[in-house]
């Protein structure tokens, strides 16, 4: 798709003009990732100065477009009016430690968040744009999901021995490597597949588009989930926690084709239990 696309709101216009444009730039600076400064977040959490780069024009753009809406960006946290009505919710370079690889899988996403009520919201359209494939997923709530172009849908794949998952695997700054490790097992022995790409929200994007057939992590952020989430919903995926919850609430993700979304989340939560059980009372 170029430009403005009949299909495209006036707000998601705005945001795909923004992530080419920040996907340009970070292009350029993939192409030359030895040369950019680093530094660590926490212990194997990186980000880097073409992190902040694309979160600084994204800013300036969708502002400049939209000067009511708040923001809620990963580098920078939230800003703007906090009793917003709208607001982005922005990861400005999704699949960091692929990028300072080398590794040409990683994207852009934001979302729009809707303020439905006291305390409660809704995403209600979201772009996740991957600069190095030119592929970009978007999805507005009611109107489907599309990659350029073309309207996606997600997998129809109903047996367990076919299906193939992607997911992230807990690394040295975040925790629940147990649970992790006790899902895989009641997983692998049941499945086609099970990939780590390394970027949630591409992840999203390519089970919206029926590469995957489910995907889950757990203790996400919102600005991993926001954009995936809708895009998912809108191509007749499932996504909830792994106890049929709020996952944009929890940052707690199982999402799947309709069909294996029960398996995964048995899975998801069979793996969490075990952990819960072996845990001394009160700890
Ligand atoms: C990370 C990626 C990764 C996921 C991590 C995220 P970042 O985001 O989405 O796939 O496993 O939980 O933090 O740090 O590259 O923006
Ligand atoms: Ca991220
Ligand atoms: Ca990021």
């Amino acid at each position: 798709m170029s430009g403005a696309s009949p299909r495209l709101s006036p707000a998601l216009n705005v945001v795909v003009s923004a992530v080419r444009k920040a996907g340009r730039r970070l292009l350029r600076d993939f192409g030359e990732v030895e040369q950019l400064q680093v530094q660590s977040k926490a212990p194997g959490d990186f980000v880097s100065e073409a992190d902040m780069r694309a979160e600084r024009t994204l800013r300036e753009d969708l502002s400049r477009a939209r000067p009511g809406f708040a923001f809620l960006m990963e580098e920078s946290g939230a800003s703007g009016d906090k009793d917003w009505e709208w607001r982005w919710v922005v990861d400005p370079l999704d699949g960091t430690t692929n990028f300072l690889h080398g590794i040409p899988h990683w994207a852009i996403s934001v979302g729009i968040e809707k303020r439905t009520g006291e305390g409660k919201s809704e995403v209600v359209a979201g772009v996740i744009y991957n600069p190095a494939a030119d592929e970009l997923f978007w999805a507005e709530k009611g109107m489907g999901a599309f990659l350029n172009d073309r309207r996606l849908r997600v997998s129809g794949r109903r047996d367990m021995t076919q299906a193939l998952f992607a997911t992230g695997i807990p690394f040295a700054a975040v925790p629940r490597k147990g649970e992790f490790v006790q899902t895989l097992a009641r997983l692998m022995p049941q499945v086609s597949g099970i990939r780590r790409f390394g970027s949630a929200a591409l992840d999203l994007a390519w089970l919206a588009a029926g590469r995957y057939d489910g995907f889950w992590e757990l203790g996400l952020n919102k600005w991993d989930i926001a954009a995936g989430l809708v895009i998912v919903r809108e191509a007749g995926g499932y996504a909830s926690s792994p106890d049929g919850g709020d996952a944009y609430a929890e940052g707690n993700v199982v999402a799947a084709n309709p069909h294996l979304h029960p398996r995964l989340r048995e899975a998801v939560s069979e793996g969490i239990a075990a952990v819960a059980a072996r845990r001394p009372e009160g700890a």
